[in-house]
């Protein structure tokens, strides 16, 4: 393990899945990372790695005493609503939080003087429109967000380019597809309430934990009919956070960037994984979930260019494996799961 010779990060949202696993590696990488989270959804069992200050992503002053107390010389921003179903019911709290959060950040780092910011957006600003079946997404594609999530991520990353035009902060808008996967130390892993993710779903039904899985749908116009998505291992998400920190970007450059493991697999060939590291899926067929695109395969070409990354552990048996190990002993979280402690 690395000291923190490298300065502070301001890490918003770092008690949570993808937060706390960048937490880790940037402190493996030498830098502090400082969290700064409400729990509202993250665990402050995920916080290892650094300074915790609790404080929510509204709260200005709050925000700028952080960057100034600790120093941080960037910001990596995860904090945010994040479930798809709940903002088609509550678009208002979206925004108040993802957007009005994300302003209220830019307006700290402006007046704290902090010059760069990694934001965590999503696939979700895609949506379904405009490009072929089974093509792979490319930065420049058609924005037709299918929800008010996915409304809230392309607003945010709006803002952010005019904060990066306006007074001259760098930045970075990573375009996750489908996070997956855990730290293999056991320590930290995926541990959202409610569940609602194919693999730890799939995980959980084989272990007998869960309900049986129900896989949405099987007549899309796909290989095998049922949805195509690009699975990317949470340390691989991590170190793309890592890279956007480093790249050598000018001031008031923003970019937005894919961040996929670059190839599709369908939800029967996800249930086939699962059965072979985890044994017998139970699973039925049922209708198609509102919403869901035939597939979203990212093109992660840009990331390879202008971040020197590229993912080195997003096979699909590798995911598995670690979200196996995770569910099989989660540290924190999954309700009805007795936690036990790490190994
Ligand atoms: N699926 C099932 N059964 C389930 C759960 C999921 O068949 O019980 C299917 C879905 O229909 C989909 C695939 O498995 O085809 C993956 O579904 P997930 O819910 O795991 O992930 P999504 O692709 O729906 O969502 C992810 C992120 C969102 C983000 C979106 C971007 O979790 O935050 O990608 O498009 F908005």
């Amino acid at each position: 393990m690395s000291g923190s010779n490298l300065g502070a990060v301001l890490v918003t949202g770092g008690g949570g899945y993808i937060g706390s696993h960048t937490a880790k590696a940037l402190h493996e990488r030498g830098y502090l990372p400082v969290v700064f989270d409400s729990f509202s959804s993250g665990s402050r069992d995920a916080v290892r790695w650094g300074p915790l200050v609790e404080g929510d992503i509204r709260d200005a002053d709050a925000l700028a005493r952080a960057m100034a107390e600790h120093k941080a010389a960037a910001v990596i921003h995860f904090a945010g609503l994040i479930e798809v179903g709940r903002s088609m019911n509550q678009p208002e709290l979206f925004w108040e939080h993802n957007v009005g959060g994300t302003a209220t950040l830019l307006g700290a780092m402006r007046s704290a003087g902090v010059g760069r910011l990694v934001f965590s957006s999503s696939a979700a600003v895609y949506g379904q429109g405009g490009r072929g079946p089974l093509e792979a997404i490319s930065e420049d594609a058609l924005k037709a967000p299918a929800s008010p999530y996915g409304d809230t991520k392309l607003a945010g990353e709006r803002i952010i380019e005019s904060a990066c035009a306006a007074f001259g902060l760098t930045g970075v808008a990573l375009r996750y597809f489908n996070a997956a996967g855990a730290d293999p130390s056991g320590l930290i892993g995926e541990a959202h309430e409610p569940e609602t993710h194919l693999i730890p779903l799939a995980i959980a039904a084989a272990l007998g934990d869960g309900k049986p899985l129900t896989i949405f749908g099987d007549d899309f116009d796909t290989p095998d009919g049922t949805c195509l998505r690009d699975y990317v291992h949470v340390n691989d998400l991590a170190a793309a956070h890592v890279a956007a920190l480093e790249a050598s970007l000018g001031t008031g450059v923003f970019e937005a960037v894919n961040i996929g493991g670059g190839s599709g697999r369908s939800v029967r060939e996800v249930v086939a994984a699962v059965s072979e590291a985890a044994g017998p899926v139970p699973h039925s067929l049922g209708p198609r979930r509102a919403g869901d695109p035939p597939s979203l395969v990212a093109d992660v070409s840009r990331a390879a260019e202008l971040l020197g990354w590229r993912a080195q552990c997003s096979d699909l048996a590798t995911i598995v494996r670690d979200a196996l190990a995770w569910e099989s002993r989660p540290a924190y979280g999954r309700a009805g799961r007795r936690p036990v402690s790490a190994p």
